[in-house]
C-alpha cells in the first residue's frame, strides 16, 4: 500500500491565485460581456515585452546551442560562473555586499527556492512568518509538516505570525518568544511597505542573538525608487552570518514565463545539528541543488545576464518606470474614491482598506462582478489581511487608466 503525505490535507482547498482564477472562470464563463471587459489586477504577472538584450542574447545562444563546436549540454547545477560574477559585480558589489559568485546559486523562481529551502533544514525549527504573508512560506511549511492543523481564521498551530499593520509601518515587531527561521520580504508583497536600515538592522541582531536565521525575499527590490531604503539584507552587518537571500528576474526583467532567479546562501552561515555542533549551510544547499536539480537553461541564463548590460539595464528601468507610473494612477484612483492606500511607491502593488465592515472577499466580488476587475483579496495573504485588498500594477498603461476610471465609476 502508498501511503501520502497527510500534510497536504491541512492546506486550505487552494493556493490563493489559481483559487481566484477558478472564481474568475466561474464568474466569466456566465456572463460574455463581462468576460470580454475584464481587466487583471491580481497576480503580480509582468505584461510588457521582453527587453530586446535579453531576446537578442537568448536567441544567440540557441544558435549556439544549433552548432556542434559550441554546443553545451547539463550546466553546472548552481549556475553558469558568467552569470554568477554578473550578479556578483552588478547586483552586490555597489550595494557595498561582499557577495561573491560562490555563495549565489542560479535557478527557476523564488517560488520553488523559497519553499525548496526547506529541504535543509531540521523540523524542530520554530517558525515565524509576516502576516499578511506570500502564502508560499506559509504552504510549504505546511507540506514539510512543520505546522499543525489551521484554525477557522487561517492561522495554522505552530506558526509563530508576525502581524505587519498600518500601525507598525508592515514591518513587524521582533518576537516575545524564540524563533529559528523568520521569513521577510522587503519591498513587501503584498503591503507593498519597505524595511528601514534600522528596522533590518533590528532584525539581524535579533537572529544573531537567537543564531536564527532570516530568509529574506527580495524579488521586489529593484522597485525601490526612494533613496536611504535597503536593497538587500546583506547590507545590514553581520547579515551573512545569519540570513538567505532570494532574488529574482521575473519582476523588472519580465521574466514571470522565462524563469530564471537566484538565491544566496553565505559561506559564513551556520545552522546547529541535534547536538548543539555547528555546520555551514552552503554545502548543503551544494548538495540539495545538485541532487534535484539541474539548473536553469543556457539560453536562459544567457538572457539574465544580458539585463546587467548598458542596454539591458536601460531596458529594466524603463520596464519599472513603466509599472511603477501604472501604480502611481492607481494610487490616486484609490484616493479619489476616498480609500486609504499603501505602498505602490517602491512596489508593484498597492494595498487598499476596504470600506468600513467590507470583508476582503466580498470586495473581490464587488470588484469583479461591478467593475469587472480581479483584484487579490486581502484574506487571502493571512488573517490580518483581512480588511484589505491589493492591485497589482502589472498591467498595460490602457487598462490601468480604464481601472481608474471603473473605480472611479463605483459606489463606495
Ligand atoms: C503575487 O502575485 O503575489 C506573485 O505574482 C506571486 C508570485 O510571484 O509567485
Amino acid at each position: 500500500m502508498a501511503y501520502l503525505n497527510e500534510n497536504y490535507f491541512k492546506l486550505k482547498a487552494g493556493y490563493l491565485f489559481p483559487e481566484i482564477a477558478r472564481r474568475v472562470a466561474a464568474f466569466t464563463s456566465e456572463n460574455r460581456e463581462a468576460a470580454a471587459r475584464l481587466i487583471r489586477c491580481g497576480i503580480g504577472d509582468v505584461t510588457e515585452a521582453l527587453p530586446l538584450a535579453a531576446r537578442e542574447a537568448m536567441k544567440a545562444a540557441v544558435d549556439e546551442l544549433g552548432d556542434r563546436a559550441t554546443f553545451r549540454g547539463y550546466g553546472p547545477e548552481q549556475g553558469y560562473s558568467f552569470l554568477r560574477e554578473a550578479i556578483a559585480e552588478h547586483a552586490y558589489a555597489p550595494l557595498g555586499c561582499k557577495i561573491s559568485a560562490e555563495e549565489i546559486f542560479i535557478s527557476d523562481g523564488s517560488k520553488c527556492d523559497t519553499g525548496n529551502i526547506l529541504d535543509i533544514f531540521g523540523s524542530q525549527n520554530r517558525i515565524a512568518i509576516t502576516d499578511p504573508v506570500y502564502p508560499v512560506y506559509v504552504d510549504t511549511n505546511v507540506m514539510c509538516g512543520h505546522t499543525g492543523e489551521a484554525d477557522e481564521g487561517g492561522a495554522y498551530g505552530g506558526l509563530v505570525y508576525l502581524p505587519c499593520l498600518p500601525s507598525n509601518g508592515f514591518v513587524p515587531a521582533l518576537p516575545l518568544e524564540k524563533v529559528d527561521l523568520i521569513y521577510l520580504c522587503y519591498p513587501n508583497n503584498p503591503t507593498g511597505a519597505t524595511a528601514s536600515y534600522e528596522e533590518l538592522s533590528a532584525w539581524v541582531s535579533f537572529a544573531r542573538e537567537n543564531q536564527a536565521i532570516i530568509l529574506f525575499d527580495a524579488a521586489y527590490e529593484a522597485y525601490i525608487t526612494e533613496p536611504g531604503v535597503p536593497h538587500s539584507i546583506f547590507e545590514i552587518e553581520g547579515a551573512e552570518e545569519c540570513a538567505i537571500e532570494f532574488r529574482s528576474f521575473s519582476k523588472h526583467g519580465g521574466f514571470t514565463g522565462v524563469r530564471c532567479a537566484y538565491t544566496v546562501v553565505p559561506k559564513n552561515l551556520m545552522a546547529s545539528s541535534a547536538d548543539g555542533k555547528r555546520h555551514r549551510l552552503h554545502p548543503l544547499w551544494a548538495r540539495r541543488q545538485s541532487t534535484k536539480f539541474n539548473g536553469v537553461s543556457y539560453p536562459v541564463q544567457r538572457a539574465a545576464e544580458a539585463l546587467f548590460s548598458p542596454a539591458g539595464q536601460a531596458e529594466v528601468k524603463a520596464l519599472i518606470s513603466h509599472y511603477l507610473g501604472n501604480a502611481t494612477l492607481l494610487r490616486e484612483a484609490c484616493v479619489a474614491a476616498g480609500l486609504e492606500v499603501f505602498g505602490g511607491i517602491n512596489a508593484p502593488y498597492i494595498w487598499v482598506r476596504c470600506p468600513e465592515g467590507v470583508k476582503s472577499w466580498e470586495l473581490f466580488d464587488r470588484m469583479l462582478q461591478e467593475a469587472n476587475v480581479v483584484i487579490t483579496p486581502g484574506a487571502g495573504f493571512g488573517a490580518a489581511g483581512e480588511g484589505y485588498f491589493r492591485i497589482s500594477a502589472f498591467n498595460s498603461r490602457a487598462n490601468v487608466e480604464e481601472v481608474a476610471r471603473r473605480l472611479a465609476a463605483m459606489t463606495w
